[in-house]
């Protein structure tokens, strides 16, 4: 039985009910039909996808195009999974009008079910906005990797009173604002829990320890396809990779000693080949 895909009022529903629910990336459609077919029940198109699929350093350099071109299939392939589409850096700083213009043209020309947008009480304002527009909005704070230069590094965020204190008040500035959830990425465990009980709305983490509303993952991190690069917040829930390398090398062993394909893998018919001049 296929499940039934989420709506922006379950993510409230289901943080009133205490009742705990999972969110992984996809930015292609057959990644996007796995998870579908999974029991996942949230998909975010971030713009990791330019470090996972582009081979970027980091998410910076993404385009609005990048991010349309991506989440498309992404939306096709998963008809009952809630899809999330992140805004790539530079597409709402600038302004209120920019980020509707943006945020817009996400949903119009891809279909996805809300948009993404990294920063804390600087973009409450917009924000503001662009939910009286009509935008579903879903926050994200703590290390917003679109800033990660401004932070020295991809490092944990919130760790010190100041910090925390800091990061409650985004928190509390973006539910003001009226976003539906707020994605928490790498803060310490207690910040986390104490951030979730600050605010009413539901607090997606990613490294952000186990008392969130919802655990979210890169799909490639946790299927382990990643290669070498594991952050410690990062279980590998299977080993995809090592799969796929050990199914290449069969082809690749087959293919030189001469046992594929077998007849099984051919078109068996037998053509009489005239005689050629
Ligand atoms: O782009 C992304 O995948 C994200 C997650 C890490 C939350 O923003």
């Amino acid at each position: 039985m296929s499940k039934k895909k989420m709506t922006v009022l379950d993510f409230q529903k289901y943080k009133d009910e205490g009742r705990k629910f999972a969110y992984a990336t996809a930015y292609d459609y057959t990644t996007a039909s796995i998870v579908d077919e999974s029991n996942v029940e949230v998909i975010l198109v971030g713009d990791s996808l330019g470090m996972i699929m582009l081979g970027y350093t980091t998410t910076v350099g993404v385009t609005m195009d990048d991010m349309i071109h991506h989440i498309k299939p992404v939306v096709k392939g998963a008809p009952n999974t809630f899809i999330a589409g992140d805004m790539p850096f530079g597409s709402y700083q600038e302004s209120t009008e920019q980020a509707i213009r943006n945020a817009s043209r996400i949903l119009m020309e891809t279909n996805c079910d809300c948009v993404k947008l990294e920063g804390g009480v600087a973009m409450a304002p917009t924000i503001k906005r662009m939910v009286e527009v009509g935008i579903p909005v879903m926050g994200h704070l703590g290390m917003t990797p679109q800033s990660a230069t401004s932070f020295g590094g991809f490092k944990v965020q919130g760790g010190t009173p100041e910090g925390a204190k800091k990061l409650i008040e985004d928190a509390k500035a973006l539910e003001e604002a009226g976003v539906f959830s707020i994605v928490v990425e790498c803060v310490p465990s207690v910040v986390a829990a104490a951030l979730t009980k600050a605010v009413k709305v539901p607090i997606l983490g990613i490294g952000a320890g186990p008392d969130v509303d919802c655990q979210v993952l890169v799909t490639q991190d946790l299927l382990d396809m990643y290669g070498d690069f594991k952050p410690k917040f990062v279980k590998h829930f299977a080993h995809i990779r090592k799969a796929m390398v050990d199914g290449l090398n069969a082809f690749h062993q087959e293919t030189v000693d001469g046992t594929f394909p077998s007849p099984e893998y051919s078109f068996n018919k037998q053509v009489e080949i005239p005689p050629m001049d």
